[in-house]
């Protein structure tokens, strides 16, 4: 009969999704196989505007780190969206507690990325601590004038402490690579308490309080979430905690850094150099940054490998797949 029909044909009706920008190919072709999908095919970052309309006309939108989605684009009437399927593992660039308030689940990916955040943790430690970023501007002015003992001395990785603070995924694989690759002493600082079956792993030691990590590290680097909780964590106070001969690291999120304090810090030689793949107000990061010889500027690249940005919309695809088929999506965070 026709309601047989009808419902039928509703069942069939595949969620209407937008991705908001452009996704691994791979990822792309298999959403399409499942969804309505609308892509962006010109990876132009969507305006408050077009999220306002978005919420009104998908069931899912997939967001990802460029995107603000602060309160004000939630107060729209008619919303249709249900999940917002973030593509990345930091979400601190939407309002958690309106999109929970108003029952739309919000997930992230987490683990997949935590290898290749790692690594470009420590690509940013032997780059500061090497000057590789002053060694290869010099070669490519042509103005190396060849091998002296003297010439663009750095400083070593091994042996070295390393003060992480956020000990959660990427945290603890930084810590695996600096100690089992570079023989470096683990110090920790993390909001709750570690398992001793986690510290033990690489011999880590958490301390109480952050002085303590600062005063005590040669490197320091970022694994918190941002957001408000841990706005300008690392500000004037904390640098003058820190020793001169400090490189402290930041694949994190930018406002965890306060700018003014860092240059400040980096003008008056209050650490040694430092290594930033994010920051304040990307892509429009504070020019003064790049005059400093002894900062490692990457442009947000920690999970950039085809591995890993094809694993994080693979977990955005299972995540809305749970969830249009009532499950809870396995990395559900409101
Ligand atoms: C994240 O996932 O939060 C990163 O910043 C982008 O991969």
């Amino acid at each position: 009969n026709n309601f047989g029909a009808i419902k039928l044909e509703i069942s069939m009706k595949k969620p209407k999704i937008l991705v908001t920008r452009k996704w691994p190919e791979k990822v792309e072709t298999k959403l399409s196989e499942s969804y309505d999908v609308t892509f962006n095919n010109n990876d132009i970052a969507l305006n408050t505007n077009d999220f306002c309309e978005a919420l009104k006309k998908y069931d899912a939108i997939l967001p990802t780190v460029t995107d603000k989605m602060p309160k004000k684009i939630f107060e729209v009437a008619n919303i249709r969206t249900q999940i917002l399927g973030n593509y990345g593992v930091g979400y601190a660039h939407i309002d958690i507690s309106t999109a929970k308030s108003l029952g739309i689940t919000v997930t992230n990916t987490p683990d997949v990325l935590s290898d290749c955040t790692a690594d470009i943790t420590l690509t940013l430690m032997l780059m500061a601590a090497r000057r590789a970023g002053e060694g290869e501007r010099e070669v490519r002015a042509n103005q190396w004038e060849g091998w002296r003992p003297t010439h663009l001395v750095g400083t070593k990785l091994t042996g070295k402490t390393l003060g992480i603070i956020g000990f959660g995924r990427i945290g603890q694989e930084v810590a695996k690579r600096a100690h089992f690759g570079f023989g470096m002493k683990i110090v920790v600082q993390n909001r709750s308490k570690i398992g001793n079956d986690i510290l033990i792993r690489t011999n880590a030691h958490q301390v109480d309080n952050l002085d303590e990590l600062l005063e005590t590290s040669d490197f320091i680097s970022l694994h918190c979430p941002g957001g408000d909780d841990n706005h300008h964590l690392i500000s004037t106070k904390q640098f003058k905690k820190m020793k001169n001969s400090a490189i402290l690291i930041n694949t994190a999120r930018g406002e965890v850094v306060d700018d003014n304090a860092l240059i400040l810090a980096l003008k008056s030689k209050e650490i040694s150099a430092v290594g930033l793949d994010v920051f304040n107000n990307e892509p429009n990061i504070n020019p003064e940054l790049i005059k400093f010889e002894n900062a490692i500027l990457l442009p947000h690249l920690g999970s950039a490998t085809q591995e890993t940005r094809e694993a994080m919309g693979f977990r955005v695809l299972d995540n809305i797949a749970d969830f249009f088929e009532g499950k809870v999506p396995r990395d559900k965070v409101a």
